[in-house]
């Protein structure tokens, strides 16, 4: 059996699908998995599932998408952040069952998938994906993959530091602190535009999570790039968690000098 970081690496956004919906038994344990799941904020991250024709659901960027999943999550601190997280934790549990999928924040006609989902006035849906059988990749798929250099990733050194974010941690260091696989774990995980806005300062035993913003993510509600930090928050831990390593969480900044447009969001405690 693969590790977690095996499954990261397996993943990408799949947006041509062979336009079967999803298989029914797969799609209740799907369902059933969506119930369980968790975020460090313990804030209530709600899914629902469609089958594209009863709501007319498409989306310009996918082919042969014909089941849908949505999810909602109250207005309120963090929830964005929390999203991510629990979104991830489903989306690469379809993965890991065989199925396509792709975070879409954006490419979609909105009010048709917040009506599906019933929308109350004081939730957020900031993003759908489709579930499906993913086909051979199309031409217009490609050229967008090259167009955010979907396949890379910025290098160990950019995007994590030791003490301060004057300094780059070295593979070396993380694998010292048992911290490797889970960082590129983060590294690998999937962000809006491929802009990986999760930046680790790993001080001592503390983890600290920062996001560094791009203009334009943040619409006053909610901010997609704290979407993406939750995600790569979910991948970190979850490549620790089944590695059979327990770590703690809280919210409490340290106080780091901080480079321009970067925010604290929260840290993990290494045993
Ligand atoms: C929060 C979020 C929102 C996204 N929104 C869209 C979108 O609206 N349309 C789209 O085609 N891809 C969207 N993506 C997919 C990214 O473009 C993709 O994850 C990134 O380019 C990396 O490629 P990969 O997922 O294949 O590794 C989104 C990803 C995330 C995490």
């Amino acid at each position: 059996m693969g590790t977690f970081l095996d499954l990261v690496k397996s993943r990408r956004s799949v947006r041509t699908f062979d336009g079967r919906p999803v298989d029914a038994d797969l799609l209740k344990q799907l369902k059933d998995y969506s119930e369980t799941l968790s975020n460090p904020y313990n804030i209530p991250i709600t899914l629902g599932f469609f089958a594209a024709k009863d709501y007319d659901l498409s989306s310009p960027v996918l082919s042969g998408a014909e089941t849908y999943v949505t999810a909602k999550v109250a207005v309120g601190a963090n929830a964005d952040v929390a999203y991510g997280y629990s979104f991830q934790q489903f989306l690469m549990k379809a993965h890991e069952q065989g199925l396509g999928t792709v975070w879409i924040g954006g490419t979609m006609p909105r009010e048709k998938f917040e009506a599906a989902a019933a929308l109350a006035s004081n939730e957020v849906m900031p993003c759908v994906s489709p579930l499906g059988y993913t086909a051979k990749i199309g031409v217009k798929e490609a050229l967008m993959r090259k167009g955010v250099k979907a396949d890379s990733r910025f290098d160990f050194g950019k995007l994590f530091f030791k003490e301060s974010f004057d300094t780059p941690l070295t593979e070396a260091e993380a694998d010292e602190k048992k911290i490797c696989e889970a960082l590129e774990a983060v590294r690998w995980a999937p962000s809006a535009v491929n802009k990986q806005p999760w930046r680790v300062v790993v001080c001592g035993d503390r983890v600290h999570f920062y996001e560094k913003k791009d203009r334009g993510y943040d619409n006053g509600t909610y901010d997609l790039q704290k979407v993406d930090v939750g995600i790569g928050m979910y991948n970190f831990e979850e490549a620790l968690r089944t590695a059979g390593v327990s770590v703690g969480f809280e919210i409490a900044d340290p106080g780091i000098a901080l480079p321009k447009d970067t925010e604290y969001i929260a840290t993990y405690i290494l045993n």
